[in-house]
């Protein structure tokens, strides 16, 4: 976290970070980002397999957010079929890829702790970017996906953390919006982490 962008201690951001940070380092560690991004095709099985985990969870929180204003900026869904695109994977291709199984989510406030999750990773995904950009030459075509937000990365997690306060007078909705969190922390980890099966990612 940048020093302009402290976390309050009080906060539901706070709480909420704490109570998902071992969820967060599993995916990290089960990840091994570095190990994947390391060749192009690794890459493409990634993207391809965030691919499918964004149009599962992007659809479902939309629905259960009900705000587009605020989540439609935060979409990365088409981010992901134009670095596949670059990537050789055209429209018919991506759209033939496999998706996460349908998740349930049960409001706003459960909308909003999934979303923490997507949103919160296009903070590592800066680094993740850059790391990218050195080995493999991608300016911005083919790595979209995580420049995210770019130079906005502060800015838009800044309004995110607003958002979550929102919730943090109700006690039962921070309860939901923190195990959707953790849910879905453990729902992209199984999905990203599967075993690689055939040519069925790309
Ligand atoms: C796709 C998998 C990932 C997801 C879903 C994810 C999710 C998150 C979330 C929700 C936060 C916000 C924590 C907060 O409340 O402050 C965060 C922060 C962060 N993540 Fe990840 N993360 C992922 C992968 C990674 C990886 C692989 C790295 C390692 C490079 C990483 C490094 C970081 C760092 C450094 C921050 C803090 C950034 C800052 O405080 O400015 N993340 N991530």
């Amino acid at each position: 976290m940048s020093p302009a962008n402290p976390i309050r201690r009080d906060s539901l951001h706070a709480r909420l970070r704490a109570a998902t940070d071992p969820a967060h380092q599993a995916l990290e560690a089960g990840l091994d980002w570095q190990a994947r991004v390391a060749t192009r095709a690794g890459y493409r099985d990634l993207l391809a397999r965030l691919h499918g985990f964004h149009a599962t969870w992007e659809g479902a929180i939309g629905v259960q957010l009900a705000d587009e204003a605020f989540l439609g900026p935060r979409r990365r869904l088409a981010l992901l079929a134009a670095d596949l695109d670059h990537l050789g994977l055209g429209p018919a291709a991506v759209a033939a890829l496999p998706h996460s199984e349908a998740v349930m989510l049960d409001g706003p406030a459960a909308a909003t702790g999934a979303l923490y999750v997507l949103e919160g990773s296009t903070l590592g995904g800066q680094l993740i970017g850059r790391h990218i950009a050195g080995l493999h030459g991608f300016g911005e075509t083919g790595l979209a996906y995580y420049r995210a937000h770019g130079p906005r990365t502060g800015a838009m997690w800044a309004a995110f953390r607003a958002r979550l306060e929102d919730f943090a007078d109700d006690p039962e909705a921070e309860a939901v919006l923190t195990a959707a969190a953790v849910a879905t922390f453990a729902a992209m980890r199984d999905w990203l982490c599967a075993p690689h099966e055939g040519a069925a990612f790309g």
